[in-house]
């Protein structure tokens, strides 16, 4: 499985490079020049059902709000960005960047940062009194000595646990659980059905998972400390978590494709639970052509996932000003739409997200939604790892590699020692 997944990654690198973009914002067969209008490369990774809708609701008032320019969406296909990082670096290291590209706030981008890759955009923080509308912890993550590198989109929460109702009544499982010891529990109750208790995608969603477990197990302070100077990632706690990840992961089936096949499973029925960010929502309720179309509560429900009620384990997306890039002014008045309150508004619905803005239209924002916007301002916080808050790109990449071994030979001692050494070559 792992050499198959290392497989798909190399045929998939080797593919993009011989490509600039998987989907064109130009119409069929017109390019940009053609159509008289300046093309705006943005590079992202959102171009999966569910995904693509909020980049689609933001492209819409990109190109109202300026006419002489084209949206041009250079999204590279692959959950979580893997593949699409994997291009950009390439990009980035050949001088030839898009006018803007999608970086997670906090660790991620500080590498961005510190490789001297972005300008900074403070200059419309000032323009835009931006700092009044968005919470200083988040400015925090992406500035440096004062300097301010990109503008936050929105705010997504890795710790959610779908379900499928109907399939957790067949399997008398009467209460949602709440901690470890229940999910595990509830697994075993759909493992006895026949269904598939836990569905799982590819490898990135195991690193999902296990932010999701240490999170679940080893409560939120001790998470937290995880990413400081000399954490540790050797004692009994952190062995704890990881045989509970053990446990957890025997309960997934056959890995998908991606995190849409394996949301899918749960929405149709075959599946009982997935932990994913809440970009699912935006897949489980987007109208058909884009999502499932399916009824919250009904087809699907939600819930903190396993032990970490009360937290909020945040990140969030920001489109940065690459050093050189082609159409600056196309790039700046991408990220004025991004940083706006009718962009945002448009966008998070449809992605499944809240708004970075704290000054946006609450009506807008419903259903999973509303619970999203409340427990944001309420509860603790944590940083996600998959998706580039707590840790640098090269930790992140050696925590996938771990987890890929581990999902291969399950050795719980082995695991934990390349946790340790990954966080002691960290340089973070
Ligand atoms: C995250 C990203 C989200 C969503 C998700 C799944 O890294 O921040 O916006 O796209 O990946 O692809």
């Amino acid at each position: 499985m792992r050499r198959r997944w290392r497989a798909a990654v190399a045929v998939t690198v080797a593919a993009l490079l011989t490509l600039t973009s998987c989907s064109g914002g130009q119409g069929a067969g017109q390019s940009p020049q053609a159509s008289g209008r300046k093309k705006v490369e943005v590079f992202s990774w959102w171009t999966g059902p569910g995904e693509a809708d909020g980049l689609k609701a933001m492209k819409g008032i990109f190109e109202k709000n300026n006419p002489g320019l084209e949206f041009f969406d250079a999204a590279v296909a692959g959950g979580s960005g893997d593949k699409a990082r994997a291009l950009l670096t390439t990009k980035l290291q050949a001088g030839t960047p898009p006018d803007t590209f999608q970086g997670h706030a906090g660790a991620e981008l500080q590498g961005y940062i510190k490789a001297g890759q972005l300008e900074p955009v403070t200059f419309l923080y000032d323009e835009l009194k931006l700092r009044d509308v968005l919470p200083k912890q988040l400015v925090d993550q992406i500035s440096v000595q004062g300097e301010i590198y990109s503008v936050p989109v929105n705010i997504h929460r890795s710790n959610v646990m779908w379900f499928n109702p109907a399939l957790l009544k067949q399997a008398g499982v009467t209460e949602v659980p709440r901690t470890i010891d229940e999910f595990v529990a509830a697994l075993e109750k759909v493992k006895q059905t026949g269904k598939v208790p836990l569905a799982i995608g590819s490898e990135w969603t195991m690193v999902h998972l296990l932010e999701n477990v240490l999170l679940g197990s080893l409560g939120t302070d001790a998470y937290n400390k995880l990413w400081t100077a000399g954490s540790d990632w050797s004692g009994p706690a952190m062995t704890k978590a990881l045989n509970d990840f053990k446990t957890i992961l025997s309960y997934a089936g056959d890995p998908a494709d991606d995190w849409q096949p394996a949301a899918k499973q749960v929405a149709d029925g075959q599946a009982a639970f997935t932990i994913m960010g809440d970009w699912a929502y935006g897949y489980f309720h987007n109208p058909p052509n884009g999502g499932l179309g399916k009824k919250s509560k009904t087809d699907f429900d939600w819930a903190p996932s396993p032990g970490t009620g009360g937290t909020f384990m945040w990140l969030s997306d920001s489109f940065t000003l690459p050093k050189g890039a082609p159409n600056r002014d196309g790039a700046i008045a991408w990220l004025k739409v991004a940083a706006s309150k009718e962009g945002q508004d448009a966008f998070n619905p449809k992605k499944g997200s809240i708004p970075a803005r704290k000054d946006a239209d609450t009506s807008l924002y419903t259903d999973y939604l509303a619970d999203a916007l409340k427990d944001w301002s309420t509860n603790r916080l944590a940083g996600s790892v998959q998706h580039g808050v707590n840790v640098n790109d090269p930790w992140r990449v050696a925590i996938n590699e771990a987890v890929g071994v581990f999902h291969t030979d399950r050795n719980v001692t082995a695991l934990q020692a390349s946790l340790a050494e990954a966080a002691k070559n960290s340089g973070q």
